[in-house]
């Protein structure tokens, strides 16, 4: 499975690529607009400092906005992964980009159907939102789990690409599901690394240790 970091922050990309197990990044308008900062200025920062796929997500919402967006976007780096809203322009400027060779991440994806759509169109990644499908009480994993069934019927090529986790428990469910890709905020990560049977192991092996003579 790989893991993307969900966030526009610099020094959160950097925390957590000396970790050694960050695969890319993805972002958004929000994630953006929450830096403070131009788009442009963060964009060049993280495509400088990530050489895994980063997504960046296309404004216009029509077809052609959104193609002129992709166009400059891919432009930008081998690593750029245009992310692409899935309305019916979106899937139309995913099947133009695919025909192009721009890989495509197609974003604020809520049924199996609209994966379906999103991989006939040669999507590279399909983003379904789990988190915020449980926030109205449907269980976002079960959306995930019908993309990936539906996938394999049809040998799609499109990656899972779990979004909207928003805590461990949704990591391990989208790896249990065979999910390719997790993207999740910094704290979700950090969570994954924690157990407190480990803190309290390595406080024993560290007081023992002072017993031992020199
Ligand atoms: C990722 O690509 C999505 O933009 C992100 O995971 C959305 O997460 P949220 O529902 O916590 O905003």
């Amino acid at each position: 499975m790989k893991f993307f970091l969900d966030t526009a922050d610099i020094e959160e990309i950097r925390q957590a690529s000396a970790w050694g197990i960050l695969d890319g990044v993805t972002t958004n308008p929000t994630l953006v607009a929450q830096t403070g900062r131009r788009f442009d200025d963060v964009k060049a920062e993280i495509l400088a400092m990530v050489k895994g796929p980063v997504s960046l997500e296309v404004t216009a919402t029509d077809y052609e906005g959104m193609m002129t967006q992709a166009r400059a976007l891919a432009a930008e780096g081998e690593q750029v992964v245009v992310k692409i809203p899935l309305t019916q322009a979106g899937i139309q400027a995913t099947a133009t980009c695919s025909q192009e060779g721009i890989k495509t991440n197609v974003t604020l994806c809520f049924s199996a159907n609209q994966a379906l759509v999103a991989a006939k169109a040669g999507a590279t990644y399909i983003s379904p939102f789990v988190g915020r499908l449980d926030d109205i009480g449907n269980p976002g994993m079960d959306v995930v789990s019908d993309i990936l069934e539906i996938y394999r019927n049809y040998g799609f090529e499109t990656q899972v690409l779990a979004a909207s986790l928003r805590h461990p428990t949704h990591v391990l469910e989208a790896a249990r599901l065979g999910a390719h890709v997790a993207t999740m905020p910094i704290k979700v990560i950090q969570q994954l690394f924690k157990h407190p049977m480990t803190d309290l192991g390595l406080a024993r092996f560290m007081a023992d240790w002072q017993k031992v003579p020199e």
